[in-house]
């Protein structure tokens, strides 16, 4: 299985590498992984300009020719996604952050459903947390299942032994998690996963709402159109009411937000 493992930090063989390599040797020793590795310091990403062409029109109208596109292909082309970024000022590193910005546009349309990944940090002593928890929270929302956190203490003196092994551990407990999730992932190739009620009922949402505003977003409401889920998956009957009914809630709460619904407007009137 192929993963590719992303590294944010300008230093190409510091402390987040070295960890990335460990974790790598840890996953090796429980299956057949083929991994590589991409720096992006040494790719070229330009700054977003935010010009929104890629929400909006699709990501073939970004006016920044780079290599974007490229890093794409790799993640397509991988089973698995490693995304590493040290604590700075706790948080990602600008590195990072650009390449996060870049692909933005995957948070309104995921790409990456049936596949999996693992977000790696590494810190003087703060703010894994917080950099772990928006690392996740941005790979899960390109559509990985993210099935690892794997937070270390890289001090700029010497590890004591308890230390070393806190570290260890996790890179153990990380890498048997992010193993076993991979092997799994059958389920959520061929259909057979089942939906939950929150993840079904964020998809609803979004659907719903890019088809409120298709004169704006025609992308979203392109990719959104038609689509039962992100991926072929089974959804309950039971999900599939309570999510109706929570649809229209959260519509209802939207309404200063969200133009178009006749419905929800006429309504507003009544009132006003
Ligand atoms: C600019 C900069 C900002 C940093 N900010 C933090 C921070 O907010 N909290 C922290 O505990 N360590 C911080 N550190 C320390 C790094 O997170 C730590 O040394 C990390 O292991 C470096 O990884 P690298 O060698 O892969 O770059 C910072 C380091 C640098 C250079």
């Amino acid at each position: 299985m192929k993963i590719l493992t992303i590294i944010g930090s300008p230093r190409k063989k510091g402390n987040s590498y070295q960890a990335a390599k460990e974790l790598e040797e840890e996953m090796k020793r429980r299956g057949d992984y083929d991994f590589e590795y991409l720096f992006l310091k040494d790719t070229n990403l330009e700054i977003c300009r935010g010009c929104f062409n890629c929400f909006a029109k699709g990501i073939k109208f970004c006016p920044l020719k780079d290599d974007r596109e490229m890093i794409e292909n790799k993640m397509k082309e991988a089973e698995g996604l490693i995304l590493v970024s040290p604590v700075y000022a706790i948080t990602v590193t600008a590195l990072m952050k650009n390449f996060i910005d870049r692909l933005a546009y995957l948070c309104h349309r995921p790409a990456y459903h049936g596949k999996n990944a693992l977000v790696l940090s590494t810190t003087g002593g703060i703010g894994l947390k917080e950099t772990l928890n928006y690392m996740e929270m941005i790979t899960g929302a390109w559509g990985y299942k993210v099935t690892g956190k794997c937070g270390l203490i890289t001090a700029p003196w010497p590890a004591t032994t308890v230390l070393k092994n806190k570290n260890t551990n996790t890179l153990e407990k990380s890498a048997s998690k992010f193993d076993k999730s991979l092997k799994s992932m059958n389920k959520e190739k061929t259909g057979e996963m089942k939906v939950g009620f929150k993840n079904y009922l964020n998809f609803k949402i979004f659907q719903k709402v890019t088809d409120n505003v298709k004169e704006y977003m025609p992308a979203d409401y392109q990719y959104y159109q038609g689509k039962k889920y992100y991926q072929p998956a089974q959804i309950g009957i039971f999900t599939k009411i309570l999510t109706e009914i929570m649809l229209n809630v959260v519509i209802f709460m939207m309404r200063d937000m969200v133009p178009g619904d006749e419905k929800i407007e006429k309504k507003q009137k009544v009132v006003e």
